[in-house]
């Protein structure tokens, strides 16, 4: 079993295999479930909240489950910025939150760019099932499938003969109709939607001016920096000092299918500049976070630089 603390390992994994996705498998009995259906396949499953991916995993080492991958994690991250289009077999969801609020959208797992993706990265012939008690999700699927004109049936009896997962339990006790949604994916067609990764982290070097106190109160001044490009938004709102003289930037990122906290490093050592990201399992270096990097380096460069020594984003 692997866990993915770097999602840009997902394309390697896949490779030449058969490829099953479970996006939000709670408690994991559903993915025990599916290697009985698919035996040779990789299974990937992304579950969001720590504690079900925790037992999850547990769960699935007790039983000895091989060919696995689960990535703690928006799963439509995964699928947008990992995974090639026209390459997955089936994708499976079952019950996903409805964030009713329409102002709240676009966390559906179901939201109409959502679909997109799970779409344009199905095979020929690739399934992808979804399985909804939640009456508005119902509605709001079926017009999304039929306004993208994407073939779908709904039933009322389960694809799954009598397997239920918890959440199926739980609505069946209550009596609320639960609907299975199939999509067949007819062609090789796919919606121009993907997300676009690097995979170097970005440094900045430079020679500081002798006469700048490059002091935090100083370079505090810069904060908040902010930025707001049709769905791409970060602001960088606060500073800290670490003990070895370090200055840290806390960036707060968002972007379609990815939302992301991290630490861009700032310290001086003998006359230099040194401006790197904080590394951390799992973050994602979009374009936009090279954009970020820039935009804050740029600025601390203005405030405070003589020569640049080395960078790696880009023209300025
Ligand atoms: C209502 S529960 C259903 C759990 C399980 N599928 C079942 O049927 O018992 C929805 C699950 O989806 C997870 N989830 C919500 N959004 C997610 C996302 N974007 N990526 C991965 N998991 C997500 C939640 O943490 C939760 O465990």
């Amino acid at each position: 079993m692997t866990i993915l603390l770097r999602p840009s390992g997902l394309k390697d994994l896949m490779e030449g295999k058969d490829v099953v996705f479970e996006i939000g498998f709670g408690n994991g009995d559903f993915l025990l479930y599916l290697r009985r259906q698919y035996p040779e396949a990789l299974l990937v499953g992304a579950e969001v909240a720590n504690k079900y991916f925790l037992i999850a995993h547990r769960k699935l080492e007790r039983e000895g489950i091989r060919n696995f991958a689960l990535y703690r994690g928006d799963g439509r991250t995964l699928l947008y910025f990992f995974a090639p289009d026209n390459s997955i077999d089936a994708i499976y969801i079952n019950f996903p939150d409805p964030w009713e609020k329409p102002s709240k959208e676009s966390k559906r797992l179901v939201s109409v760019d959502s679909i997109k993706v799970y779409y344009s990265r199905l095979k020929r012939k690739g399934h992808l099932f979804i399985t909804i008690d939640s009456d508005l999700l119902k509605d709001y699927l079926r017009r999304t499938l039929n306004n993208l004109n994407v073939p779908f049936t709904e039933s009322l009896v389960s694809p799954f003969g009598d397997f239920l997962t918890k959440y199926g339990r739980k609505w069946l006790s209550l009596n609320k109709p639960i609907s299975y949604f199939i999509i067949e994916k007819q062609d090789d067609s796919f919606f121009d939607l993907s997300g676009s990764c690097e995979s170097f982290m970005p440094n900045f070097i430079f020679y500081v001016r002798e006469e700048v106190d490059c002091e935090l109160e100083r370079i505090g001044k810069i904060i908040p920096l902010e930025h707001k490009e049709g769905d791409f938004f970060y602001k960088i709102d606060k500073i800290y000092r670490s003990l070895d003289g370090e200055v840290l930037f806390r960036v707060i990122h968002s972007e379609p299918f990815l939302n992301q906290k991290y630490y861009i490093v700032f310290r001086i050592f003998e006359g230099k500049g040194y401006m790197e990201i904080d590394d951390k399992n799992g973050l994602i270096i979009s374009r936009s976070v090279i954009k970020t990097f820039r935009d804050l380096a740029l600025r601390i460069f203005r405030e405070c630089g003589k020569e640049m020594i080395f960078k790696n984003f880009g023209e300025v």
